[in-house]
């Protein structure tokens, strides 16, 4: 990732043009990826009821979903539509507003067709576009009915929502007993997790200008693309062990061993080597029943 070399949002945008241009074939080849992984621990997903919790602008896990046979609903914050044109970019700026507008605008035009291509070529068939129901909604209850949902799926979502609880809540609601989640966080404390452009990724191209884990340190670069929860691994942990069985908390990947030195350790003690080590991890588990989450209430 190149260094951004003007300040501010301006040098912000810069650096994701150049992300995109440069990384969009990989986006679909690691999107591939997690939905084979995900299959292989979910799957097959032919005639379930599954939701896409921030599907964003592309909404992949959405159509890779319903392409494997599942009946899909995609929702996120900001207004996503498969249709182009005027009139979309027109409703975002009303709903989401201009930089929200700008954003997906230039996604659409300079990224889209070569990342849907290069997904479709990973998965060997086209994408259903028009078998994904997509939705936009307040960002804390889903417009859809209650015990309807067989799976819910998010990826990348979490740390951007402000009340993770009363999202939790209502993931609750729409599952149908016995139902199930699948959930990827990104790890703010990890050297990605600060979502700073030039940290996209930590071993393959450290940033030189921006000091490592700067997020929890000094924050001298603050121009980031999104707006972070800052939760931790044990907050997320607590609040989704209120409403599901956990089978599995799984950390992915590890990434900036070699730049976590010892005076980044000294001044980072409040947070342990795992948390600064490692990028997300990956929730799966089963809704408790009603009685069991009203005891873990009293206890
Ligand atoms: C990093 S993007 C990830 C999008 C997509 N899941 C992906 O992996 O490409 C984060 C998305 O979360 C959405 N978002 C933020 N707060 C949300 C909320 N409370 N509920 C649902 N989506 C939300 C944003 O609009 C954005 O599309």
């Amino acid at each position: 990732m190149p260094d951004p070399i003007l300040p501010g949002r301006i040098g912000l945008y810069a650096s994701m043009l150049h992300y995109g241009l440069t990384g969009y074939r990989d986006f679909a080849r690691e999107h591939a990826g997690f939905f084979e992984a995900m299959r292989a621990d979910e799957g097959p997903f032919a005639d379930r009821h599954v939701l896409d919790v921030g599907c964003g602008k592309s909404y992949w896990l959405s159509l890779l979903l319903a392409a494997d046979g599942a009946h899909v609903v995609g929702v996120d914050t900001e207004l996503v539509d498969a249709q182009r044109g005027a009139a979309k970019y027109a409703r975002i700026l009303r709903v989401n507003g201009a930089e929200r507008a700008l954003r997906t605008a230039a996604w659409d035009v300079l990224f889209a067709n070569g990342y849907y291509r290069e997904l479709e070529r990973c998965i060997g068939h086209a994408l259903p576009h028009e078998k994904v129901t997509l939705k936009v909604y307040d960002g804390s209850h889903f417009p859809l009915p209650d015990a309807s949902v067989d799976l819910v799926v998010s990826h990348e979502v979490f740390e951007h929502i402000a009340d993770v609880p009363a999202v939790l809540a209502d993931v609750a609601r729409v599952l149908r007993p016995g139902g199930r989640i699948y959930i990827y966080i990104h790890n703010f404390t990890s050297l990605s997790g600060g979502h700073h452009i030039a940290w996209k990724h930590p071993d393959k191209r450290p940033s030189r200008k921006v000091p490592p884990w700067d997020h929890l340190r000094e924050r001298r670069f603050v121009d980031i693309p999104s707006w972070l929860n800052s939760l931790r691994e044990h907050d997320y942990r607590a609040m989704f062990e209120h409403w599901f069985e956990i089978d599995e908390w799984r950390a992915t990947e590890e990434e900036g061993r070699a730049l976590l030195t010892a005076d980044i350790r000294r001044e980072l003690a409040q947070f342990s080597e795992r948390e600064l080590l490692t990028k997300g991890f990956l929730v799966r588990g089963k809704l408790r029943s009603v009685q069991q989450v009203s005891k873990a209430a009293i206890a």
